[in-house]
């Protein structure tokens, strides 16, 4: 079965607030709801799903009937399980902890004990949204998170098809949201999104990119469509080569389980990376439907390709023991639940283009790594240099090339960077770098990603999450390289602190470009 025709009333009804002039300075606020979290012992509950909505009700974004239901294998009651959410908020909310928030939204938390087999405990669930639906007046509209490894997901989603949970009545909706991974590869994505299909309609259907929903990616859509300034530039008139950067200073200890055997392509590239290429290599959309933006995204992975030859084009790397500034660090095989003989590649880089008329000839170069010289995510724009340069060589020897740099994390902003006089008598040419900071310009702090995401799953926004096309596309992109890797066998090893394996390096250098050093 597809989701076709399975769209529900609400969604029917959903319109944008981008385009509808009337509510635009109106704040999105949730209509009744109750969320129900699989998984909810793990890191991810605690150190963001359960902090974002004690956020987003602090900031008056969820209704009052709002419902937080917690699943797990563990012997907790409702009481047990808010102490826990609240250790998690106070420990981690981003907006200051006031009782009379918490006191509301703990009103509103229950807690099911069992396993995802125990039939029984998805009819307790069941009487428990049930109640939820009469007491509190969350009208039937659930949504499911599948905070859970992804062998859980036919077990869990039968059992939401099984009670009839998945089925919406009337004007109810009912929604899941998925975390990656999508699968591990194109197959696994396509039987992945079968089986998410056979239960959900698609519109139905949130997949998790948290990239997408912090401020600076959707800053990306505002510079280059808000703007006269940069789209005269953004092709391959200008453009040499894009960088996209994800770099990480943390290892993996304690993350074995989820890691060993995926590695940095399949955990970042395939999603993130290939998001934020989606998003800077797109041609401008219709409008900011969610529909017209997945258009745009889809003709851009559609025509996205490999540069071959892939083993020349591409590098990985596993860390090795190093300095972490100060700090000694061990090595991916010393972590804890690392076999000592993992092949797990813990930096990836890669190189694309894009066949389109825009993009033609200009290398995307993607890359990232745990455990390098520090945490940074950025998306360069490289351009060419000159044409002529009517200076002597010794003027401009210090001279590199302009650079347009989107700036998503840390230090959230964009810089440009270009050629300016050396103040003295003599006309020496530098580089000097020109700045937008977010922490300057706007007096507000950013909302958290998952804030925002979590909020529009229960708006039934669905801009910011990825369709199964898109995921199908990257899968399709990335799958050549991961076989050339098999073939290869070992990853580099790379220094700890350091910005990965000299094949990384060799891959630039060989059309004489090099990697910034953000
Ligand atoms: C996750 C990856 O999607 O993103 C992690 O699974 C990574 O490996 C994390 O550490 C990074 O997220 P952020 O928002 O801190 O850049």
């Amino acid at each position: 079965m597809t989701g076709a025709g399975k769209r529900s009333g609400a969604e029917q009804k959903w319109t944008n607030p981008l385009r509808d002039p009337h509510d635009r300075r109106l704040p999105r606020i949730a209509g009744p709801s109750a969320l129900v979290i699989f998984g909810v012992t793990g890191d991810l509950a605690r150190r963001k799903l359960m902090p974002a909505i004690y956020d987003l009700a602090n900031r008056g974004l969820l209704p009052p009937s709002f419902a937080l239901v917690g699943f797990a294998r563990r012997d907790w009651g409702d009481a047990d399980f808010a102490d826990i959410v609240r250790e998690a908020v106070e420990a981690n909310c981003r907006t200051e902890f006031r009782e009379e928030v918490w006191g509301r939204l703990a009103e509103g938390i229950r807690f099911v004990a069992g396993s995802f087999e125990d039939d029984a405990a998805f009819a307790e669930l069941q009487d428990t949204l049930t109640a939820l639906d009469r007491e509190r007046g969350t009208d039937g509209n659930h949504a499911y998170y599948l905070s859970i490894p992804p062998k859980a997901f036919p077990v869990v989603l039968s059992q939401l098809r099984r009670t009839g949970m998945a089925d919406p009545s009337g004007e109810s909706w009912r929604r899941v949201v998925i975390e990656k991974p999508f699968g591990h590869d194109l197959e696994s994505a396509v039987e992945l999104n079968a089986l998410v299909n056979s239960v959900f309609a698609e519109e139905s259907v949130f997949r998790i990119d948290h990239y997408l929903g912090k401020e600076t990616v959707q800053n990306i859509l505002a510079l280059r469509f808000a703007n006269q300034l940069f789209d005269p530039l953004w092709s391959s008139h200008y453009v040499d080569h894009v960088q996209i950067t994800m770099a990480e200073d943390i290892g993996l200890g304690g993350r074995a389980g989820y890691y060993d055997g995926i590695g940095a392509a399949r955990d970042v590239i395939q999603n993130h990376l290939l998001q934020l290429l989606a998003l800077v290599a797109m041609e401008e959309p219709v409008s900011f439907s969610p529909r017209h933006l997945q258009i745009e995204k889809i003709k851009v992975l559609s025509s996205t390709r490999n540069i071959h030859p892939i083993a020349e084009n591409s590098a990985r790397g596993q860390y090795g023991p190093g300095w972490q500034g100060s700090d000694k660090v061990i090595g991916l095989k010393d972590e804890e639940g690392f076999a000592a003989d993992s092949t797990t590649e813990t930096f990836a880089a890669i190189a694309l283009e894009v066949d389109t008329r825009r993009w033609a000839g200009v290398p995307f170069y993607l890359r990232t790594g745990k455990r390098l010289g520090r945490r940074v995510t950025e998306i360069a724009l490289v351009f060419k240099r000159a044409p002529h340069l009517p200076f002597d060589d010794t003027m401009t020897a210090e001279l590199g090339q302009n650079a347009l740099v989107i700036r998503v994390q840390p230090d959230e902003g964009v810089t440009l960077r270009f050629g300016s006089k050396v103040p003295g008598n003599s006309m020496e040419v530098r580089d000097v770098n020109m700045d937008f900071s977010y922490g300057e310009a706007f007096t507000v702090s950013s909302p958290e990603a998952y804030e925002r995401l979590l909020l529009d799953v229960l708006l039934g926004e669905p801009s910011l999450f990825p369709v199964n096309e898109e995921v199908e596309l990257s899968w399709q992109i990335l799958d050549p390289v991961l076989a050339e890797w098999t073939r290869e066998g070992n990853p580099d090893e790379y220094e700890s602190g350091t910005w990965g394996p000299a094949s990384a390096d060799e891959m630039l250098s060989r059309t004489g470009r090099t990697w910034r050093r953000p």
